[in-house]
């Protein structure tokens, strides 16, 4: 079950937290992992995967930058021949209440999160539309169901992403391509120890399963979307949030 072995995926944002945790996860299946992140700075999750008897390589990309999505799918085509899997995580928060939020604020998020999905979403799609086969996933948040004070532009953005994952899917759901959300809840990563201790409390309090989730829980959803096993799945949004948001 959940077998990757011969299929190509690339990660964007593999260089830590959750991005990290997919590649080690998809690797450890078989995949060979394309890690992407800014200016190499995925090479420690590659040597982790080759370390560990896995298949990886290093990317880099820039999500905001659509030549550089377009040249990393390029590379991948060329080396590979196919996309089995693209899983778009990279993504970045710049909070502030609305009235605080310079446009800057929320263009830089927006770009990121949302229109660097769907750059690479739009570069990986011609090939696995030859293919007659492909997975994309999108990494949104709960937050993008449920609202959050200061996150206007990163509720919007992980919203959109929903939005746009449902419209592809039923665009390209006759040539076997699949494209679904994972809406991850509070995880443990550099994102998050950013909030202060009193935040983790006071949004740990309202997770029913008590615990703050990890890296780890949301790459084994994405895993399972990725397989052969969840080939019927296409336009979900898959929570993985402790029953926090239900
Ligand atoms: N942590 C949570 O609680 C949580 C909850 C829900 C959803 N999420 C989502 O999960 C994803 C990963 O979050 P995380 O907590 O693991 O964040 P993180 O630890 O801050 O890591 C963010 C990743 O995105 C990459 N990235 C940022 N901007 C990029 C750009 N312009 N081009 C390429 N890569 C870029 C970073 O790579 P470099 O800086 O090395 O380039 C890094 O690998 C994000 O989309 C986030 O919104 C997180």
């Amino acid at each position: 079950m959940f077998e990757l072995t011969g299929k190509v995926a690339i990660v964007t944002g593999a260089s830590r937290g959750i991005g990290r945790g997919i590649a080690l996860t998809l690797a450890a299946r078989g995949a060979t992992v394309v890690a992407a992140a800014r200016a190499e700075n995925a090479a420690a999750t590659v040597a982790e995967i080759v370390a560990a008897g896995g298949k990886a390589e290093v990317a880099s990309v820039d999500v905001t930058d659509a030549e550089s999505v377009t040249a990393l799918v390029a590379g991948v085509v060329e080396r590979h021949g196919r996309i089995d899997v693209l899983v778009n995580n990279a993504g970045v928060a710049r909070d502030q209440l609305v009235l605080r939020m310079k446009r800057d604020d929320w263009d830089a998020v927006i770009a990121a999160n949302l229109t660097g999905a769907f750059v690479a979403s739009q570069a990986v799609v011609k090939t696995m539309l030859r293919q007659r086969s492909g997975r994309i996933i999108n990494i949104s948040s709960v937050v993008g169901q449920m609202g959050n004070a200061g996150q206007v532009n990163y509720a919007a953005s992980k919203a959109g992403l929903i939005g746009m994952s449902k419209a592809l899917a039923r665009e390209v759901a006759s040539r076997g391509i699949t494209v679904n959300c994972v809406t991850p809840g509070l995880i443990e990563t550099d994102m998050t120890r950013a909030i202060t201790d009193k935040a983790q409390d006071d949004w740990s309090g309202q997770i029913p399963l008590g615990r703050i989730g990890t890296a780890a829980d949301v790459a084994a959803a994405v895993c399972f979307l990725a397989s052969d096993e969840a080939s019927y799945i296409t336009g979900h949004v898959l929570a993985v949030n402790g029953g926090m948001y239900m």
